[in-house]
Parts: structure tokens; sequence; C-alpha cells
């Protein structure tokens, strides 16, 4: 069963988000020296990642240890207002002293996104322990049930023989390149971050038990410990079961 906590905030989610980062951090590199997390894309996760740049989160991290990837990506610039990177860069990574060898961007610069992706499934192969296990995963949740670019009706849901693909989401005229099931699937932990009173419906859905298996976020089988942060807007209409 997954670990849910609802905070007043989201400022309080923030915070805590923060210290369950420089928990697992610490705890990865105690293990093994190193802790490999991928990053979520969208506008929740900001906040965190802008948290993080600054006292008292920055000091506590051996940020030489952390290896930076990114759970999906819209197939776009670099530069571009849109790009996860570009956020992440700008909210953190231009603040802390991660090696840029470490920081595995999926790099949209290729002609075609399916080519983005294999490479992205290469790099994650050779660069993640075990060519397969992330230390911690951050993922958003969408009002539609998406997760990375796990986006309902498309082919990436049915795609376990890789750990990133490409997917054209009609919805967005756009292509997205992202982790599959079984990347998100064999992560140590997984946290979801989830603000704003236009997720309290899909929120409401994906934790409630009885409810029926449609939304791409309830197809995943977790094989590590799974936590959901929710701010109250996000949990208002979900029952404490
Ligand atoms: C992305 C994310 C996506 C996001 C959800 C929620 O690239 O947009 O990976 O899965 O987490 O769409 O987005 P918000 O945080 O903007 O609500």
């Amino acid at each position: 069963m997954a670990n849910i906590q609802v905070f007043p905030t989201p400022a309080a989610l923030y915070h805590s988000a923060a210290e369950y980062w420089v928990r697992t951090a610490k705890r990865a590199i105690e293990r093994a020296g190193t802790f490999h997390i991928a990053l979520a894309g969208g506008s929740t996760p900001r906040a965190l990642y802008q948290l993080l740049a600054t006292e008292p989160y920055a000091g506590q991290i051996d940020w030489r240890r952390i290896h930076v990837y990114f759970g999906d990506e819209r197939y776009v610039p670099r530069d571009h207002p849109d790009s996860n990177y570009r956020m992440a860069r700008e909210a953190l990574l231009d603040s802390v002293a991660i090696p840029p060898e470490q920081i595995l961007r999926i790099q949209t610069e290729f002609p075609e996104p399916e080519l983005a992706a294999d490479d992205y499934a290469q790099v994650l192969q050779s660069h993640l322990p075990e060519g397969e296990i992330f230390d911690l995963i951050l993922l958003g949740l969408g009002a539609d049930g998406h997760t990375a670019s796990l986006f309902p009706e498309t082919p990436i849901l049915t795609v376990r023989d890789r750990l990133a693909a490409a997917v054209y989401v009609k919805k967005l005229k756009a292509w997205r390149i992202s982790i599959t099931y079984p990347a998100v699937e064999k992560a140590r932990q997984i946290l979801f971050l989830v603000t704003g009173a236009d997720k309290a419906a899909v929120v409401t859905h994906v934790l409630s038990p009885s409810a029926d298996k449609t939304l791409p976020v309830q197809h995943l089988q977790a094989q590590g410990e799974v936590s959901w942060y929710l701010d109250a807007e996000a949990a208002r209409k979900w029952e404490v079961t």
C-alpha cells in the first residue's frame, strides 16, 4: 500500500518533499556512493527544485554524488520554454555543483523523437545501477491520469522491452520522450507530487481502491516504495477510507 500524506499548503508539501529528497539521497549515498534520481516535469515540481537549491537543503546534499535524469521531456529544443530540462536547469541545476556528466538530459536534438528515445534508453541502461534501477523517481499526475508521458490510449502504455520510448500525444499535438512502465516499476522509491484543486477528481479516482483501473497511473506495478504527497486542494475530494 502506498504511503499517502496530505499537507495543508503547497509550501508545506514542498518542504517535506525536500526533506524526503535529502533523506533518500543520504541513504543511497551511504549504501552505494551515488544517488540516481529522475526528475518530474511540468509545473508542480519547480518550487521543490527551487527550494533544494537554497538552504537549509542545498548544504545537506552531496551534489557531487547525484546523477540526475528526466522522467520525460517534450520534444523541443533544450532552451525552449516548454523544456523540462530548461525548467530544472533554471530552478536547480544551475545553482548546485552536480558534475555536468552526471546530468543525463533527454537529447531532443535528434532529428526524430524515436531516435531521441532510443538514445535515452541506451543512456539509462549504461548509467543506472544494474542498468535499470533508479533510486528515486519524482512523478506528477495529469488530470487525465497520465504520469511522466504515459498518456491514456497511447502505444507507450504497451512498451515493456525498453526503458524509454517516444509518444505522440494527439490532444497536445506534440511528441514526448518518456520513461516506460518497466523503468518506473523497478525504481527503489517513487514520490508523486500533486497539488491544486484541478487534480482533486483524478486523485480521488486513483487512490480509491474500488475505482475501475482505467488510468495509466493505476497500471503501474511498482516494486519499490510509493509515496503520494498531496496538498489539501488536491486531496479535498479524497475520502480517507
Ligand atoms: C510533463 C510531466 C507530466 C506532469 C503532469 C502534471 O512533462 O508535463 O512529466 O507528467 O507531471 O502533466 O503537470 P503539472 O505539474 O504541470 O500539473
